[in-house]
Parts: C-alpha cells; sequence; structure tokens
C-alpha cells in the first residue's frame, strides 16, 4: 500500500473503530486538535503505564513527580523559553497566511534538490503571494492568573514538562534517599502555539510527554548520555516493538539543536508521512539548574557526602512524546491481510497487530449464538477474566466473522468463542489475531491461560 493510502486508511480506521476523533466535530472541527476516544485513550494509557513501569518502578535511581501546567512565570524567564522558545515565521502579504520559514524551506529542498538558506526565491503556498521578511515567534501560550489581568498576572502554559523536575530538584534532593546520579520522571501535557498543519496527531498545540532529567557529575554525562542512548533503542524495540529498521537515530547540527542543548540526538521514525522526530535525546548541561540557582537565589549544588565537592550536576534527557508514540504504533501495527469470508472464500482484512501489552482490549469473549446458555456462560467467563485487571470485551451481536472483524480492527489479540459444544464438553475456542489459528482450551483453565499468556508479554 503506498504511504499515502495508508495514511488515509490509518485516519479512516481510527476514527471509524473510536481511536481518535477530529476535536470539535460537531463546529466543523478545529485546526490541529483531535479528541481520544475509547479505544485511543486505552492505547495511550497503556504506553504511558509501559514507560511509567519500566523506568519509574523498574529502576532504583528514578522517581516521579507531577507539576502544574502553570508555573511561576519566572520560571520561563530563568531557563531562556521567553526569549527563545521561537519558531522562524513568515507570513504572505497578499492572503496573510502563516508559515514555518524552516517547514518551506525542507519542502523547497525536497521538490528541488536545491540547499537554500533564505526564503527569497520562495512563494506563499496557498496563493503564490509574497512573503513578508521572517519573524520570530514564541511557541508558548500566555494566560493570566487572578481577577484582574494586568502585567503582573501574566502566567504560561508550560511548552515541555522538564521545567517541573527542575523546579522539584531541590525538594527531591532533601527529602529522598536518592544520590547522583538519579532521574526525576514526569508525565503530561506540553502546549505549544503551533501554527503549521499538524499531519494527523503528529503535531499538537496540547500533547503530552513522558520526560525524564537524569541528573549526574558532568563528567559522567557523555557515558549517561550512550547509556540513555541505549535505553531508549530498547523501549522502542522490546515495548513499542518498532521494527529498528524503521527508527533512525539522528545527531543534531549545532545550528539546529535546542538552545539548551550541548548535544541532542533524536529517534526518528519512518511515519507514512515521512522520517520525523519521534522523540530526543539532549545533554542540558547544567544550563536549567544554573539560570534556576541564579534566579531563584537557591544553593541547588549536589554535596557529595563521600568527595565532599559540591557542584551542579549535568542533566541528560531523554524525552518521549506519547501522543507521538500513539502515532507510531498505529502506524507500525497496522496491516491488511486476507481472512476467509465465511463461504470458503477470502476477503481483505485489516488488522492492528498491537503487542498484547499496549492492546486496549486484551481479550474478546464472543458467544456464537444468543440461546442454548451460551451468552449466561460467555458472562460468567468476563466476570472470571476481568479479576486479571485487563480490559474484557463481551460481544454477541452479528456473525461471527463481523465480530471477528471489529476485534482486530481494534487490535485485540485474542478472541475466545462460547459455541454449542460448550456446555458439553467445558471448553472453548481461543482464536489468535495474526495467524488466525484457533485451539481448544477447558473453559476452568483459560483465566490462567491468559495472564500466562500476558506476563509473556510484559
Ligand atoms: N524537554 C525537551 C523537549 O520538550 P522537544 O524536542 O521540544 O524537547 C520533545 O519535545 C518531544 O515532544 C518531541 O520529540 C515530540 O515527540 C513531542 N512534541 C513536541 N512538540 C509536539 C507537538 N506540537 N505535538 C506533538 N508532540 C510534540
Amino acid at each position: 500500500m503506498d504511504t499515502e493510502k495508508k495514511m488515509e486508511a490509518l485516519v479512516a480506521l481510527a476514527k471509524r473503530r473510536g481511536f481518535v476523533y477530529p476535536d470539535s466535530d460537531i463546529y466543523g472541527g478545529f485546526a490541529n486538535a483531535w479528541d481520544f476516544g475509547p479505544y485511543g485513550i486505552e492505547l495511550k494509557n497503556n504506553i504511558r503505564d509501559a514507560w511509567w513501569k519500566r523506568f519509574v518502578h523498574g529502576k532504583d535511581n528514578i522517581v516521579g513527580v507531577e507539576t502544574p501546567i502553570i508555573q511561576h512565570p519566572k520560571i520561563w524567564e530563568a531557563s531562556g523559553h521567553l526569549d527563545s522558545f521561537n519558531d522562524p515565521l513568515v507570513e504572505c502579504k497578499k492572503c496573510h497566511k502563516r508559515f514555518r520559514a524552516d517547514h518551506l524551506l525542507e519542502a523547497k529542498k525536497t521538490e528541488t534538490g536545491a540547499d537554500l538558506a533564505k526564503l527569497a526565491d520562495i512563494t506563499c503556498p496557498a496563493c503564490g503571494g509574497e512573503l513578508a521578511e521572517e519573524k520570530q515567534f514564541n511557541l508558548m501560550f500566555q494566560t493570566s492568573v487572578g481577577v484582574t489581568k494586568d502585567s503582573a498576572s501574566v502566567a504560561y502554559l508550560r511548552p515541555e514538562t522538564a521545567a517541573g523536575m527542575f523546579t522539584t530538584w531541590k525538594d527531591v534532593r532533601d527529602t529522598t534517599r536518592q544520590k547522583v546520579p538519579f532521574g526525576i520522571a514526569q508525565v503530561g501535557r506540553a502546549f505549544r502555539n503551533e501554527i503549521t498543519p499538524g499531519n494527523f496527531i503528529f503535531r499538537l498545540r496540547e500533547f503530552e510527554q513522558m520526560e525524564i532529567e537524569y541528573f549526574v557529575h558532568p563528567d559522567q554525562a557523555n557515558e549517561a548520555f550512550a547509556m540513555w542512548l541505549e535505553e531508549y533503542k530498547a523501549w522502542n524495540s522490546e515495548v513499542l516493538r518498532l521494527d529498528p529498521s524503521h527508527v533512525a537515530y539522528v545527531e543534531i547540527g549545532e545550528g539546529d539543536r535546542a538552545f539548551y542543548s550541548a548535544r541532542s540526538i533524536d529517534p526518528e521514525y519512518q511515519f507514512p508521512f515521512g522520517q520525523k522526530e519521534l522523540g530526543g535525546l539532549a545533554n542540558r548541561t547544567d544550563h536549567d539548574l544554573s539560570s534556576h540557582q541564579k534566579a531563584s537565589g537557591q544553593d541547588l549544588r549536589w554535596h557529595d557526602q563521600v568527595s565532599g565537592e559540591r557542584y551542579l550536576p549535568y542533566v541528560i534527557e531523554p524525552t518521549w512524546g506519547l501522543t507521538r508514540c500513539v502515532l507510531a504504533v498505529l502506524s507500525e501495527h497496522f496491516d491488511m491481510d486476507e481472512a476467509p469470508s465465511g463461504e470458503g472464500e477470502r476477503e481483505s482484512r485489516t488488522v492492528l497487530r498491537f503487542p498484547p501489552v499496549l492492546a486496549p482490549v486484551k481479550m474478546a469473549v464472543l458467544p456464537l449464538m444468543k440461546k442454548g446458555g451460551l451468552p449466561e456462560i460467555a458472562k460468567d467467563l468476563v466476570v472470571e477474566l476481568r479479576k486479571t485487571g485487563y480490559l474484557i470485551e463481551y460481544d454477541e451481536g452479528g456473525s461471527i466473522g463481523k465480530r471477528y472483524r471489529r476485534q482486530d480492527e481494534i487490535g485485540t489479540p485474542w478472541c475466545v468463542t462460547i459455541d454449542p459444544e460448550t456446555p458439553k464438553d467445558q471448553s472453548v475456542t481461543v482464536r489468535h489475531r495474526d495467524e488466525m489459528t484457533q485451539e481448544r482450551i477447558a473453559l476452568a483453565d483459560l483465566p490462567g491461560w491468559f495472564t500466562e499468556q500476558m506476563k509473556k508479554t510484559l
């Protein structure tokens, strides 16, 4: 399937099956905003939970925090975001549409092969009009806090969750038993006033990040950077199950790095619309701690009890776009093959081959008929299976073929059918999503069998 068609099919499936809907749909939609539907939110939560379990619960030296979206406005002054968190913007003099200057240059390069440094030869992609001078445009959303709207009340929606880890660093340092090197993790929303079209949920104004700020002795920063690169690769292949050939780890040149970074490597994924940034790994040096130390007047140094040394740690920051992980997982595991149609023929089927741990629904229980006591057996089984804590679906409506197709399209790894033999032999049929093979399992053994399957995938 060509990539444009794949993207169209993916967006259509996401809407049809309740993963992602256009936001404010009843008002004609809202640019760069999407709603997560019932299966989308499950998928997103499963990725988030797998991340938290792996990096916070799974490591001795990472702890979690949760900080507000609106924090003290001085933070953004100190961190440099007020001055430097900008995108280059150009406006068309004729139709007044706005574009990212760097995106226009990139598009021109793809089209002509010419590596242009300036916008001189580029006209408005919408109307062909002349483009005005490039301006720097700050991405932070401004709001005001309190009842009066004066300059003292200006506040900002955070553009990255990272700031919360720098401002809690002192409290975590002083109240936990962690010793450098250790990390602080947070998952939450971040906000950026993006002006360019977003490629479905790739670029949004509000999105979720999963970030770790890992505090190390400056001498160990390079080693920690290399360690986190390996962790990143393992996460992509072991949890998201992205084929390693679909991810490139790209060293970002000095001119293209974020203003706070001394070194950055971005994992870039082969999305259907091209190879694009999935996440990031940066060496933020002591940029943030030294800026906050200066602005707050607080001593933010680490005191090494053994050597007696006092120093500001460097920070290695692996960051994950949770919303982009959802898109990568949808895209990677989207597939089309053929399945029996029911009359001895074959029909095409769409299937999401999610790893079980990420699948929104883990198991569907389907009575073959609505009589003969089959729904009752199925419902009792659902009660048992739900004790595992995983999302289990019961579905008794429509032909079994249609019910399988629906579960394939939402990526359910196993379907269990309760058939007329079940009351007699106390067995059920388990159908495997990927191979479409079936096996007979004793009803009483099924919850244990399911738990074993889930353990194997964790
Ligand atoms: N704390 C570092 C930081 O925020 P970033 O590269 O600006 O670095 C990190 O953002 C990740 O957040 C990106 O790699 C991407 O996955 C995600 N992200 C950034 N802007 C986004 C947007 N507008 N929509 C969706 N995800 C976004």
